[in-house]
């Protein structure tokens, strides 16, 4: 049997303590799939004597993850501290250079120095597996870097965020309003105390351009992403899209289009009957549209100490089957230095169809008006519907708009013209749809 590969693991958290549990209880399996062992050689965390629930009696404790990273006692080196700086950049950095192995959960790192760590990792010779990084437990990278070759992919989109998937679910089953949901999920542990990152869509979005970059070739682009979260969804909103068809889902949608590549995070209408409005829960999705496969939808869970130690275990089993010598493939499908320059198409051109939700004075003219300024900038609608918000507010009326395909020039137009004719009480709610299978 080949020797053992030696692992040592940076961060004994949630993810790090059920990687070392999961490599304990499945090592006899793993041995066997892998033609060796998998040993944990060596640990780092900030503190020394937490109990994790795991036995670290006769593994190496290293006070500074960089130390460990560059330590001759370990082949891979399993990066689960989190943050796109500090110990987490320096110690990957630093494992790379050493020609080690690594494995990281972290998309927070790789969505900012990705590219970069890549290339060491290439010209060095080693892997540097990240399928944690996406989704948690679904192996979408795998799926999209070596079970997709040849394809050209169109669109990839997906539910990648379980705490505004939760929330938006329990709104629509419970009819509880935004906030109500949060405090639930924080008090469940599905949010964060701060839950601005998760609700906002910037988890989502360093998720999403991680698979722009496997999907189309293009380097990295975080920062280059039109982001809105769901943190203004109502239940009006989730009411209104139920009546029509709809439901509301955080989805990080990048997409090739004639001026560049869109990347774009925000609530979303998909049809009900679609596969990816049945996704409930924590529970994350992304669906891959390519010119030979067709739509290919992933679901499964995102998070959680046993679901991302899976597709941690699964990168390690990967690097223990590899064998020295091999040529290994590159880290985002390309090689590192042949990614394109992200070329970025403009949110004011994306097209689609669009729901819009007016809060409008109840006076003679104000429907016509709306209909005008929606025909002044060429906007057909499917659909345009008025009613009373409520008996308290009968000075108040609601105005539901379906567009059909129209761009976001023309949507951002019109609304501008209705709100400066003085007809809304509140503010334009506009709501994007997605084509979804
Ligand atoms: N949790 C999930 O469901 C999930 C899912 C997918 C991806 N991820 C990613 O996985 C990574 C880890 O997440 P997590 O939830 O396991 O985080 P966590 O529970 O907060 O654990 C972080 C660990 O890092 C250690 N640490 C912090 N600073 C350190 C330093 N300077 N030197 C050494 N160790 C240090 C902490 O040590 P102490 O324990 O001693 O404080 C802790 O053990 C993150 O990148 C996250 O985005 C998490």
């Amino acid at each position: 049997m080949a020797e053992s590969l030696r692992v040592g693991i940076a961060g004994l958290g949630t993810v790090g303590a059920s990687v070392v549990r999961v490599l304990t209880e499945k090592a006899a399996e793993l041995t066997r799939q892998c033609g060796r062992t998998i040993t944990v050689t060596a640990v780092s965390a900030r503190h020394r004597d937490k109990d994790r629930g795991v036995d670290l009696s006769k593994v190496s404790w290293f006070e500074n993850p960089v130390d460990l990273a560059r330590s001759n006692e370990i082949d891979v080196f399993i990066e689960l501290i989190g943050g796109d700086e500090g110990p987490a950049r320096d110690s990957v950095k630093a494992a790379l250079e050493a020609g080690r192995h690594v494995v990281t959960a972290n998309k927070a790192l790789l969505a900012k120095h990705g590219v970069a760590l890549a290339e060491i990792a290439e010209k060095k010779g080693v892997l540097l597996n990240y399928e944690a990084a996406v989704a948690g437990g679904i192996p979408v990278i795998k799926t999209m870097r070596e079970a997709m070759a040849g394809n050209s992919v169109n669109r990839v989109f997906g539910i990648l965020n379980g705490t505004c998937n939760y929330i938006l679910t329990r709104m629509e089953a419970e009819g509880l309003s935004f906030e109500a949901c949060l405090k639930d999920a924080q008090r469940l542990g599905y949010a964060e105390a701060d839950p601005t990152f998760d609700i906002e869509g910037n988890d989502t979005a360093h998720k999403l351009a991680i698979l722009t970059s496997l999907a189309f070739g293009h380097k990295i682009a975080a920062d280059d992403i039109y982001l809105e979260g769901i943190s203004n969804i109502t239940q009006a909103d989730i009411r209104a899209a139920a009546e029509l068809g709809y439901r509301i889902k955080l989805l990080g949608v990048a997409q090739r289009t004639e001026s560049g590549i869109e990347q774009r995070v925000h609530p979303t209408m998909v049809p009900t009957a679609s596969v990816i409005a049945q996704v409930h829960g924590v529970i994350n999705a992304v669906a891959i549209e390519t010119d030979i496969l067709g739509e290919l939808l992933l679901s499964g869970p995102g998070a959680g100490g046993n679901a991302t130690a899976s597709a941690v275990v699964g990168d390690i089993a990967d690097i223990a089957k590899s064998r020295p010598g091999f040529q290994h493939g590159p880290v985002f499908g390309r090689p590192a230095k042949e990614l394109k320059p992200y070329k970025k198409a403009q949110m004011r051109s994306h097209a689609g169809g669009y729901f819009i939700r007016l809060t409008v004075h109840d006076r003679v003219g104000v429907f016509a008006s709306v209909a005008k300024r929606m025909a002044d900038n060429d906007i057909s609608l499917e659909s345009i519907v008025q009613h009373a918000v409520g008996p308290e507010t009968v000075d108040k009326k609601t105005v539901i708009l379906v567009t059909h395909e129209t761009t976001e020039a023309a949507v951002r137009k019109a609304v501008e013209a209705i709100t400066k004719d003085g007809h809304l009480t509140d503010k334009a709610q506009v709501i994007r749809i997605e084509r979804a299978g």
